[in-house]
């Protein structure tokens, strides 16, 4: 059964094992701390199976709009819909707070994470060059406007010759 519950310092150590195994340049333990007690914009979800942390995603709210930081799931429970569980939260949050959409950077090369986003309509709206410092890939950046945005429509078809 997978639950998502809000991250807090007592998911640390285990936040920090998924996030050590995800990402060769990894956020350190400082970094979730001052997350989830200094920032005032972090939103943190958990997700967990059958009570053990299998993963976590964050986002933080910027003005209108959420901006995902991270979204992680531990090789053994990837392909179990853990991180559509944690995406469908991270949209869920964002509505309630009548954001009008969320944002999100990924390397170009990581279909698997742009598949995960695509489903839950996200498209892909432009490119930042060299972001990543690991591998030095360009970023996709990957935008899902919300129906109730005034300009949803013209933002998810551009009219021709405009
Ligand atoms: C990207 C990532 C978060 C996806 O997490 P996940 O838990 O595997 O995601 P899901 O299970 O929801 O979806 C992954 C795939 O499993 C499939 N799936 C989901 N539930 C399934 C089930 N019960 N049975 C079979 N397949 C299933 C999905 O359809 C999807 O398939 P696709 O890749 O062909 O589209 C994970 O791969 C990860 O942590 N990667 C490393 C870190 C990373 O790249 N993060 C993104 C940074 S931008």
């Amino acid at each position: 059964m997978i639950e998502i519950v809000p991250m807090t310092m007592a998911h640390l150590e285990d936040v920090l094992e998924v996030e050590e195994t995800c990402f060769a340049i990894a956020w350190t333990r400082a970094d979730f701390e001052r997350e989830l007690t200094k920032n005032t914009m972090a939103i943190y979800r958990v997700a967990l199976v059958d009570g053990k942390v299998a993963g976590y995603a964050g986002m933080w709210h910027v003005v209108t709009e959420g901006q995902i930081t991270n979204v992680a799931v531990l090789p053994q429970y990837r392909n179990q819909g853990v991180g559509a569980a944690l995406m469908e939260e991270m949209i869920a949050v964002a509505k309630e707070k009548e954001m009008i959409g969320i944002t999100l950077e990924v390397k170009i090369s990581n279909l698997t994470a742009q598949r995960l986003y695509a489903r839950f309509g996200f498209r892909p709206e432009g490119f930042r060059k060299n972001y990543y410092q690991d591998t030095h890939e360009d970023a996709v950046i990957m935008w899902l406007y919300f129906e109730t945005y005034e300009h949803y429509d013209e933002m998810t078809s551009p009219t021709e010759g405009a």
